[in-house]
């Protein structure tokens, strides 16, 4: 795994939900599932593995919408969130508390999404063997979409530092360095009050890919790519998506 007590800290510490997933509205998150659904073509009432899927932030939607869901995330911690949120909900929910690398193979589901950058954890050969017991739990003909950033859009904007005005008035800093030889960002996060004073910050290792080593991740480990997109709206793929979508199936 690249650089694991780091990722590991970011994730048990919730920063991806402070810094990021804070900033989404339910309606955001909503239309995101209901655009997953489309691009899938999704049967109602099929099997959906929510896979790195978290507390079902995304996933829970599924389930509103009358698919069966199961979430597989490393973190138990955020799977006993999301049992609770379904619960809630009387939402049937299934979570297995394991490793990507080591999905297991009896599952048998017809759609999963890996949703929010969750690829990129890992050098390209593990990468390669998540995919593949993700591919082996799959429905023959099965579909897989997923998401990461787009290397393109990063370094034409040159990995430069961002600043983003959060909902709750404080702002968002990302400082990056890129590494050319291995593709992976190192990212440095700060959310800091209007006198620029840090409430917090955390750093992150990911790997970065452009549509082409997706291809091969995912030819590598058995999938056909069905489509690619710049966006869940379906925009075609270009130099200023600042996201990759991956449509592939088994
Ligand atoms: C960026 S978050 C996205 C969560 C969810 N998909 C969402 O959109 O809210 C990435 C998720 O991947 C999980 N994760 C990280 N490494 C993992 C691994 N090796 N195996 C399974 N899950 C992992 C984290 O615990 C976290 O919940």
């Amino acid at each position: 795994m690249i650089r694991d007590k780091i990722l590991i800290n970011f994730f048990e510490t919730y920063f991806d939900e402070k810094f990021f997933c804070s900033q989404f509205t339910e309606e955001d998150n909503q239309k995101l599932a209901e655009d997953v659904i489309k691009l899938l073509d999704a049967k109602k009432g099929s099997h959906i593995l929510d896979w790195c899927g978290g507390w079902g932030r995304i996933s829970i939607h599924f389930a509103r919408m009358g698919y069966k869901v199961t979430i597989l995330d490393i973190m138990q911690d955020r799977l006993l969130r999301a049992k609770e949120i379904f619960k809630n909900e009387n939402l049937p929910l299934t979570t297995i508390c394991t490793d990507c690398r080591d999905t297991p193979a009896d599952l048998n589901v017809d759609y999963a999404t890996c949703l929010f950058c969750s690829v990129g954890f890992f050098e390209d050969n593990e990468q390669i063997k998540a995919f593949k017991s993700l591919f082996n739990t799959l429905k023959n003909d099965g579909k897989f979409i997923f998401d990461c950033l787009n290397l393109f859009f990063l370094a034409d904007k040159k990995f430069e530092e961002t600043k983003m005005k959060r909902r709750d008035g404080k702002i968002n800093v990302q400082r990056n360095n890129f590494d050319f030889s291995t593709n992976i960002l190192h990212s440095y996060f700060r959310i800091v009050d209007e006198k620029y004073s840090i409430e917090q910050e955390s750093e992150f290792y990911q790997k970065l890919y452009t549509p082409k080593d997706l291809c091969y991740l995912l030819k590598a480990a058995g999938f056909k790519i069905e489509n690619i997109y710049g966006s869940y709206d379906a925009e075609p793929i270009s130099f200023r998506s600042p996201q990759i979508v991956v449509v592939a199936r088994k």
